[in-house]
């Protein structure tokens, strides 16, 4: 796009990005490929000569949403035609979708897979010739050589493990991510000693189920084990992961937790139900008795521990019980906070092919149920913690109120401070005043 300057003529990229944590990494590679082909970074969709769609597929309302904006860019591309229209990420790499997309979309030059990204330079230097590139290959590769442009400091994310094995019934991700496949330990530590050296001051360890890590390679490293090494990494410095399986998560975790002050007493632990009959048919390999132990297991080893979940309603043959069992076991897990969710039929897993399906607007009642319910509990957790003094890394600040800045406590809890001095990118002492809801408000406190 023709910058206004007569001598230059630069160009711009935007990516819009769904989904989980591990797009929002994947957007940072996309972004990496981008600028080395010469690229810059622009603030709008009709600025960019490259406009990237890097998608989600969990539930039904994603890819809806998706269509409606790809299909937007039809527009830009009839002002634009040397406009690069590229799509890639979870949605295109389901049977099907690359062929489907190409037909609703004949507008997108470029349409890569999960694990196609390596593809990417190539593919924009082609589509400038106008030559269009689709390749959905799974090929289980390992994305970690390509460049990254870091969007989100005071953190950088670090993926650990790729692709799951777990095949929960509801899930597409096992189809769309490929099986597990662990980085060598000794790669993802040289990755975060380069992380903190260049002052990173939270490094979250990534991937679809981090208490796998290891599995696969033969070396015999664990999970625990990283937690250890990364931990023994100087500088001041957190330690984030996610996402944990409820039926992995082992006592050596646990104590790697409790032993490093370094890592977060905050664990993201999707217990998705809690009656012990949903569970088996969505395949969790727990019940809801071993799910309760695990988490007062936690509580009791690691002190002030967050614990979040995903839960989900209106599972297939969900039963009005089965529902008061998910209910009773958010009061007694007290989760300092949870993702819920309304069940979403994905073709090709088991459960869409189940014939006991709820409707939608049982699935609407319930989900309003939950979310009241657990509220409940946020504001008694957030009470709670009124007049603590926490320790909390500064994100940015707060786009509502002046002069106020935003971060998170040890155990994942968002806290507005007030500031008249710039705080970003760093971590400060803060005593909890009042709270709204999930969100504490603290006052900043002299240095100790
Ligand atoms: N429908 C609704 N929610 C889902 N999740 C995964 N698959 C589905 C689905 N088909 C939720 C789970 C998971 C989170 C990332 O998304 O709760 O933990
Ligand atoms: Fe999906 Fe289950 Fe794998 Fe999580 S563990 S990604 S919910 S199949």
């Amino acid at each position: 796009m023709y910058n206004g300057n007569m001598d230059t003529f630069e160009k711009f990229y935007f990516i819009n990005t769904y989904g989980c944590q591990m797009n929002i990494h994947e957007s940072e590679k996309i972004a990496g490929v981008l600028e080395k082909l010469g690229y810059f970074p622009c603030d709008a969709e009709n600025k960019a000569d490259v406009l990237v769609y890097n998608t989600c597929c969990i539930r039904e309302t994603a890819e809806a949403k998706i269509h409606g904006h790809i299909g937007e860019a039809k527009i830009l591309k009839q002002n634009n035609p040397d406009l690069i229209v590229v799509v890639c990420g979870c949605m295109s790499q389901q049977s099907g979708v690359a062929t489907s997309l190409k037909r609703r979309f004949p507008f997108v030059d470029v349409v890569l897979g999960t694990s196609n990204l390596d593809l990417l330079e190539q593919a924009v230097v082609d589509a400038k010739q106008k030559k269009k590139t689709v390749n959905t290959d799974e090929k289980n590769y390992v994305l970690v050589n390509l460049p990254k442009v870091r969007t989100s400091r005071p953190n950088a994310w670090v993926n650990i493990i790729y692709g799951c094995n777990n095949f929960c019934t509801y899930c597409i991700v096992p189809y769309v991510r490929g099986r597990e496949h662990s980085r060598p330990i000794q790669d993802i530590v040289s990755e975060v000693k380069d992380l903190i050296a260049k002052g990173y001051k939270e490094i979250t360890l990534l991937g679809q189920n981090v208490n796998s890590y290891g599995h696969d390679l033969d070396d015999g490293t664990n999970f625990a084990q990283l937690l250890n090494e990364v931990a023994k990494i100087d500088g001041d410095f957190r330690v984030r992961f996610l996402t944990n399986h409820p039926k992995d998560l082992t006592d050596d975790v646990i104590q790697a937790i409790a032993n490093n002050k370094k890592i977060c007493n905050s664990i993201h632990l999707p217990v998705q139900s809690g009656s012990s009959d949903i569970l088996k048919a969505m395949n969790r390999k727990y019940d809801r008795d071993y799910y309760l132990q695990l988490v007062e297991k936690i509580k009791k080893a690691i002190p002030d521990v967050g614990i979040s979940t995903d839960i989900m309603v209106g599972f297939p043959g969900e039963t009005e019980q089965d529902f008061l069992d998910t209910l009773d076991l958010v009061k007694k897990a007290r989760f300092s906070s949870a993702f819920c969710f309304i069940y979403s039929r994905r073709k090709g897993t088991v459960a869409d092919k189940m014939d006991n399906q709820i409707s939608r607007a049982e699935k609407g009642v319930r989900i309003k149920r939950l979310l009241e319910a657990q509220n409940v509990i946020t504001k008694e957790i957030s009470q709670e913690m009124e007049g603590t003094l926490q320790r909390v890394l500064i994100e940015g600040k707060n786009k509502k109120y002046v002069n106020t800045y935003c971060g998170r406590t040890e155990n994942g809890r968002l806290v507005n401070v007030k500031s008249d001095v710039d705080l970003f990118d760093q971590f400060v002492w803060v005593k909890i005043k009042k709270f709204q809801s999930a969100t504490l408000w603290g006052e900043l406190q002299k240095e100790d």
